[in-house]
């Protein structure tokens, strides 16, 4: 059994929770939730204007935890919540900081329809590792918690993970 581990960011709903839970579920896998070490704080619009701003200008705000050692793990899962058409700042952080030579990533978004370039973006801060089952999920176009992806699709997503990281 080749070792896995789920690191996600979440912040509107949980769809990204949600989501790594599925899989978390289905392999066993350990998992891992990042934060900003600075919480947004502000109404809806500012916080959307800030992360507007932070996603053009790639910028990487402190994470908890600040650290993550992957080296124990073969594969490791990233799951982000799109924002401005790319991860979100935070994901970008874990990303940017971590060596993924030679292991295997899974990336998977969440979004409202507007995917942008979150998978070719993550696929890039991969360096080193081989990229597979890249996944988009894709909840409601008001920004809230309705799951339009059929379950389906996602639950043979999971097991395709599955065949992979047994
Ligand atoms: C700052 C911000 C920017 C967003 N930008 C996009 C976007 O570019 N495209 C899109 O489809 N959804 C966008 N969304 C919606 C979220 O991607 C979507 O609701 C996601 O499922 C939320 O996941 P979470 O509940 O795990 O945070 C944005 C949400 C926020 C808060």
């Amino acid at each position: 059994m080749s070792k896995t581990l789920i690191v996600y960011y979440s912040y509107t709903n949980g769809n990204t929770k949600r989501i790594a839970e599925m899989i978390q579920k289905k392999t066993g896998a350990d998992i891992i939730r990042i934060d900003t070490a600075e919480p947004y704080k502000g109404t809806y619009r500012q916080i959307s204007d800030q992360g507007k701003r932070e996603c053009e200008t790639g910028f990487m705000p402190d994470i908890t935890p600040s650290e993550i050692d992957i080296s124990p793990y073969d594969t490791v899962i990233v799951g982000t919540p799109t924002w401005w058409y790319t991860m979100a700042p935070a994901v970008l952080t874990f990303m940017r900081i971590t060596d993924f030579s030679d292991k295997t990533v899974i990336p998977f978004m969440t979004n409202g329809g507007w995917r942008g370039k979150v998978i070719e973006n993550m696929t890039k801060e991969a360096n080193g590792a081989t990229v597979k089952l890249p996944f988009e999920v894709k909840f409601d176009s008001d920004g809230g918690d309705i799951l339009e992806t059929p379950m389906e699709d996602i639950e043979k997503w999971t097991n395709d993970i599955y065949g992979i990281v047994i």
